[in-house]
């Protein structure tokens, strides 16, 4: 049997089977044997001369969101009820036949398809899921910033009102813009459910704990 004819029988069989899930249920199983380039999310964001060169530089690294709970507890335990801290979780549960599917972890895990981001459960665990790396990108220089050599040689954490403190990320708050571009190189149309809203959805995000009876009402 092909397939395309497999694929069409489990997309029948999907419809049978499911009532609210369907639309999505089809969609993995239409598109599984689909072999369409997908760019990591953040080089689609940036586009392809600045992701190149940034990468290119070095500098940039994906930590996991573990360092992040240091400073921004509010946000980290804010996020462990939402969906995107549970995408590969979600994947696995779903469709456990793709956990190493490079096709579908790009837009489940955080930084797979660039170098030092998600490679698999076995290799990179704490990048497990679209963590807050997996939107703003590598924090490796933030976290970097937030510090300050001592001419003893020793570092001592930065005032938190300091104008140095923030930034450092490549699709930081500062760049809303390409902040918006990852939103959509994830949540392309083939990957919509209906109730996703860019302009609500991204300003819920401003906030730790984002508001998701507003969006699934
Ligand atoms: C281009 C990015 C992208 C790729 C590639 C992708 N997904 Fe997704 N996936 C999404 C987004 C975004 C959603 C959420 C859609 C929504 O609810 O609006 C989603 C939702 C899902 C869900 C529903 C989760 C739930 O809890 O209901 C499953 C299951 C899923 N994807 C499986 C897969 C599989 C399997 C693959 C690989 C064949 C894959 N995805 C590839 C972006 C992607
Ligand atoms: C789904 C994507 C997404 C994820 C995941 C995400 N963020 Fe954000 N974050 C945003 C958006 C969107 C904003 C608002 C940007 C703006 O103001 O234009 C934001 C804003 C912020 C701000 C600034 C808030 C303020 O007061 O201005 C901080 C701090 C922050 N995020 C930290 C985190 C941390 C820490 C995590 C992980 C625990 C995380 N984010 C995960 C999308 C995300
Ligand atoms: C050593 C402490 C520290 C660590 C670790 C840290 N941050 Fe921050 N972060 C700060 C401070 C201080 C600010 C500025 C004040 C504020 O917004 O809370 C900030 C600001 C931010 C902002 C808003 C400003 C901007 O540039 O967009 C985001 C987003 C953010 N952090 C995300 C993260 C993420 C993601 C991680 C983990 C990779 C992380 N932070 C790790 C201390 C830290
Ligand atoms: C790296 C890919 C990625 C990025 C970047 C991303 N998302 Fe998602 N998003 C997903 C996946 C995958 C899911 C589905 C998770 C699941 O259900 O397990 C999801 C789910 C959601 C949902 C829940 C959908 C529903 O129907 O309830 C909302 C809302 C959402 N994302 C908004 C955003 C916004 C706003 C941004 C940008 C600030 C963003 N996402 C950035 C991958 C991403």
């Amino acid at each position: 049997m092909n397939i395309i004819k497999l694929n069409l029988i489990l997309f029948i069989v999907s419809i049978l089977l499911s009532g609210n899930g369907f639309a999505i249920e089809a969609c993995i199983y239409s598109k599984t044997a689909d072999n369409t380039e997908i760019k990591p999310p953040l080089q689609q964001a940036l586009g392809d001369e600045a992701f190149n060169k940034a990468m290119a530089s070095g500098q940039y690294a994906y930590t996991g969101n573990a360092k992040c709970r240091l400073c921004h507890r509010d946000f980290f335990l804010g996020r462990k009820g939402d969906v995107h801290d549970h995408a590969y979780e979600n994947l696995v549960a779903s469709a456990p036949e793709n956990a190493d599917n490079t096709r579908c972890l790009t837009c489940h895990t955080t930084g797979h398809g660039v170098k030092t981001g998600f490679k698999s459960m076995k290799k990179t665990p704490r990048l497990a899921n679209v963590q807050c790396e997996g939107c703003h990108g590598p924090g490796n220089i933030h976290i970097k910033r937030q510090v300050t050599k001592m001419p003893s040689g020793g570092v001592s954490q930065r005032d938190k009102n300091s104008k140095e403190v923030a930034g450092g990320f490549l699709a930081g708050t500062d760049k809303p813009e390409i902040l918006r571009k990852m939103c959509t190189s994830c949540h392309t149309k083939r990957w919509s459910s209906g109730t996703y809203n860019l302009d609500n959805d991204y300003n819920s995000y401003k906030t730790a704990k984002p508001d998701k009876d507003k969006r699934n009402p």
